[in-house]
């Protein structure tokens, strides 16, 4: 008998070291005869400093009605599947608390316990669920609405066009002036409509093999270009022999261009875009660094920053990496974004064959 309280004794020193959940021993005058080492991590405890004293101690930084509990539960409350926050410096826990009376041989309250779980990620799962829900039906509402603007948009433009000749031949310079305006604005919701369309549904892409450097070295004139308006230095570190990936060389480049486009929006004067190319052997795949010298994502955006029509900017539409994104899932890869206070690096991976 004697032995076998020893090993019950010995047990409950490992459990409450090894447990993964949140265990707290109460006696009846309600002090703290013992907790885990995973509640004394999630509260912020240590177990030594807080042995033995009255729960009204542990917690007397908070104020009463930010402590997990209260005497309440010695008088016989029970309490299951109590959600409840627990915020502890930059980390904010989702628990899952239940709590009962320990009663003796003959039914005397002897103390109480608190078992409670960690379930922080449990709700961050079910939050992507919903968001990937919401993300569909946003790509389906717009594919529906992309194509009822595009048809009307079509005849708006043909007629425009032939408004334009005739103001042309009749010498009316201003008014021709105004349809130029008129196009070029129709060109711009056109090719908005058309980032919708890419969002809600993969466009009948057109699969070869392509050259990754060939893609960059075709798009540098035009990054460049917008390179020398925001005052930015662009390099360009390539990779020999780069292997060949199967994908639509189109959409690469507007993947490209996106990322290499934000970047050059986020720095001032003197900034530096460089892209560079790496491969992967043993994973199979090719990489592309796109770092900027910019200020960098703070942490609170950097969740969203692929969120269709999340944005910063005052003319941004928020399309730009959601499009990019779907782009690079649909051919297998995945684009990672770096960034720790100063600049930020997009990483784009793309397996070849
Ligand atoms: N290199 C970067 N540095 C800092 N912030 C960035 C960077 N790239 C993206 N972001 C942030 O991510 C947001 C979303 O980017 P995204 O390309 O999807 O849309 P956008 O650039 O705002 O609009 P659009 O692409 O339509 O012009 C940006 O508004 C910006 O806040
Ligand atoms: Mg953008």
């Amino acid at each position: 008998m004697q032995h076998e309280l020893s090993l019950l004794q010995q047990f409950a020193g490992t459990f409450l070291k090894d447990v993964n959940l949140g265990v707290i021993l109460l006696n009846t005058s309600f002090e703290l005869i013992d907790i885990s080492d995973m509640a004394c991590r999630v509260l912020g405890l240590h177990r030594e400093q807080v042995l033995h004293l009255p729960m009204e101690r542990v917690f007397a930084a908070l104020p009463a009605e930010h402590q997990l509990f209260n005497r309440s539960i010695l008088d016989g409350m029970v309490v299951r599947n109590h959600a409840l926050s627990w915020t502890l410096g930059e980390e904010r826990y989702e628990l899952l608390m239940d709590s009962n009376v320990l009663r003796d041989g003959t039914g005397d309250v002897v103390g109480a316990y608190i078992i409670f779980k960690d379930v922080t990620n449990l709700r961050s799962l079910e939050e992507q669920v919903q968001r990937s829900d919401r993300l569909a039906m946003i790509g389906q509402i717009a594919a529906g609405t992309a194509h009822e603007i595009r048809n009307p948009l079509t005849s708006i433009k043909g007629f425009l066009q032939v408004l334009r000749k005739t103001f042309e031949d009749q010498g009316m310079r201003r008014e021709s002036g105004y349809t130029d305006v008129m196009l070029a604005e129709i060109n711009r919701i056109n090719e908005l409509v058309n980032e919708f369309l890419l969002l809600s549904k993969p466009k009948h892409a057109a699969m070869e093999e392509v050259d990754v450097s060939q893609v960059l070295r075709d798009i540098l004139p035009i990054i460049n270009n917008e390179a020398i308006l925001h005052g930015v230095i662009v390099r360009y570190e390539a990779m020999l022999d780069l292997p060949r990936v199967i994908a639509d060389r189109e959409l690469l480049k507007q993947v490209f261009l996106n990322i290499g486009k934000n970047g050059i929006e986020a720095m001032g004067e003197g900034g530096y875009l460089t892209l560079s190319e790496r491969v992967d052997m043993e994973e199979r795949k090719v990489s592309i660094d796109i770092h900027d010298t910019g200020p960098g994502i703070p942490m609170f955006v950097i969740d969203k920053i692929f969120d269709p029509f999340f944005t910063t900017k005052e003319q941004g539409t928020g399309l730009g990496l959601s499009v990019c994104q779907r782009i690079i899932h649909d051919i297998g890869g995945y684009i990672r974004v770096s960034s720790k206070g100063y600049g930020t690096t997009f990483t784009v991976s793309i397996p070849f064959p």
